[in-house]
């Protein structure tokens, strides 16, 4: 296992002030501007792949797969990561051939760092392509909830960008992880989705009566809408507005060497606060091209009737600044967030008590070779999950195969935010992890 240390950013903190105990008020509000702008945890390597390897059940049946083109060891991409139990899951997208399995997992019981090869999940069956309703095609980000059950939206599609075949509906899969069993699944409306929808991200938001009390919120990044699936009523509606839109000043990306335009790319990352006094959360989301954060209460999003005519509950937050785009972001349960910087090769993190500004932003985590392009992020039990994958040299050059590609990193979520913007309230939750 390696580990990266930020020193780098040490003599940057020479300047600003080291935290005191809890502060209130104002003048927590006040000392905020004095925190500092990196965090200093190490950050571990966990598991780092130069390709990726499935664990067929024997040798000569992996050599098979690859002698038929079922398995192309270098076609293989990950873009999404979830954490459960002993679980690390590993998703991987149907864009070129010989994907043998789009979802996966990683037994923490038996590979806890390496290139371990991936098992799929729940098994070899479910993940073949194009067999509707019994198996998954195109997987992206995952959730997995705290009622143990793991969401996924199947895209159904093959290929990528002009090349997509939509081989399959979008659906939505719940699987039961004790059992492995799918709980619910639910093929979206035609009126969901329009022909230019591009679904990778799933939030998931339950509220204060339990595990029924459940709603999925599908973000459509090149279609431009909210898709909102009810797990009570086991109904879906769309939601569009204005600031699912890309900034068209903003779709200019540099990231690995790489100059590229992805001017199209709406609302993309989501996250979900803790539920507040009046019972609900707000969804915090972004779209791809773009260096703003905009905000909704879960109340709108829950009420079909209300979604559709809510324009100004749409909140629009501070700019995060340049050289801001951010694929994944995620939210804990003492509402701090974290966002991954594509253009810094890092992850940030905003402390959600504090106004969204750029001056409150700081951050925790970045690696010029071990983190471009991370892909998604996850908080698990104190824990902070990064993946990173090289996307935009996968999908604009080539990989190069004798170097390490593929990284699952992690850092201690309190370690990471010591001493910046921020950390400066006290954890509002403690351990009691409310809904
Ligand atoms: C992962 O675990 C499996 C099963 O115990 C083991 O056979 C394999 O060698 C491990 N792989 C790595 C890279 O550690
Ligand atoms: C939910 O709706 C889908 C399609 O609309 C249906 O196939 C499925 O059986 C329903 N599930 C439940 C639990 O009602
Ligand atoms: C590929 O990566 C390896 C290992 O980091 C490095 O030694 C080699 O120079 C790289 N090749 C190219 C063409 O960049």
């Amino acid at each position: 296992m390696k580990i990266y240390r930020a020193w780098i950013y040490v003599v940057l903190s020479i300047l600003l002030f080291s935290r005191t105990g809890n502060v209130h008020g104002v003048t927590q509000r006040s000392k905020v501007n004095n925190g500092e702008k990196f965090g200093r945890a190490p950050l571990l390597e966990r598991f780092a792949w130069q390709k990726l390897d499935f664990s067929y059940p024997d040798e000569r049946s992996r050599q098979l797969a690859i002698a038929s083109g079922e398995f192309v060891p270098e076609n293989a991409l990950p873009v999404g990561i979830e954490i459960w139990r002993n679980k690390v899951f590993v998703t991987i997208p149907r864009w070129r051939d010989g994907i043998p399995a789009t979802l996966n997992y990683i037994s923490l019981d038996t590979n806890q760092s390496g290139s371990p090869r991936l098992t799929p999940y729940p098994n070899w069956i479910q993940n073949k392509a194009g067999v509707c309703g019994r198996g998954l095609t195109t997987v992206y980000r995952i959730h997995a909830d705290v009622c143990d059950r793991l969401w996924v939206l199947d895209t159904g599609t093959v290929g990528l960008g002009d090349t997509t075949v939509q081989v399959c509906p979008y659906t939505l899969n719940v699987f039961d992880l004790t059992t492995d069993k799918i709980l619910r699944q639910y093929r979206l409306r035609p009126q969901d989705i329009n022909q230019n929808t591009f679904i990778a991200n799933i939030a998931v938001d339950l509220g204060r009566d339990g595990c029924d009390d459940a709603f999925a919120y599908m973000s459509d990044e090149l279609g431009y809408g909210l898709i909102v699936y009810s797990w009570q009523q086991n109904t879906s509606w769309r939601i569009t507005h204005s600031y699912f839109m890309p900034d068209p000043l903003a779709g200019d990306y540099n990231v690995g060497g790489l100059n590229f335009q992805w001017g199209e790319e709406g609302i993309f990352g989501m996250s979900l606060s803790p539920i507040s006094q009046d019972g609900y959360r707000t969804l915090f989301f972004h779209p791809l091209s773009s260096h703003r954060e905009f905000a909704v209460s879960t109340r709108i999003l829950r009420d079909e009737q209300l979604s559709q005519n809510s324009y100004r509950e749409f909140q629009v937050l501070a700019s995060r600044g340049p050289l801001s785009h951010c694929t994944a972001s995620v939210m804990d349960e003492n509402g701090l967030q974290f966002f991954n910087l594509i253009d810094q090769n890092a992850v940030g993190c905003w402390n959600s008590a504090l106004p969204y500004s750029s001056a409150n932003h700081a951050v925790v985590a970045r690696h010029d070779d071990a983190m471009i392009f991370p892909a998604d992020i996850k908080v698990n039990r104190g824990m902070l999950w990064i993946m990173s994958d090289r996307m935009p040299i996968f999908l604009l050059s080539t990989l190069n195969y004798t170097d390490v590609n593929f990284r699952i990193l992690t850092t201690s979520v309190q370690e990471a935010v010591a001493g910046t913007v921020c950390d400066n309230t006290p954890w509002r939750f403690g351990g009691n992890q409310i809904w």
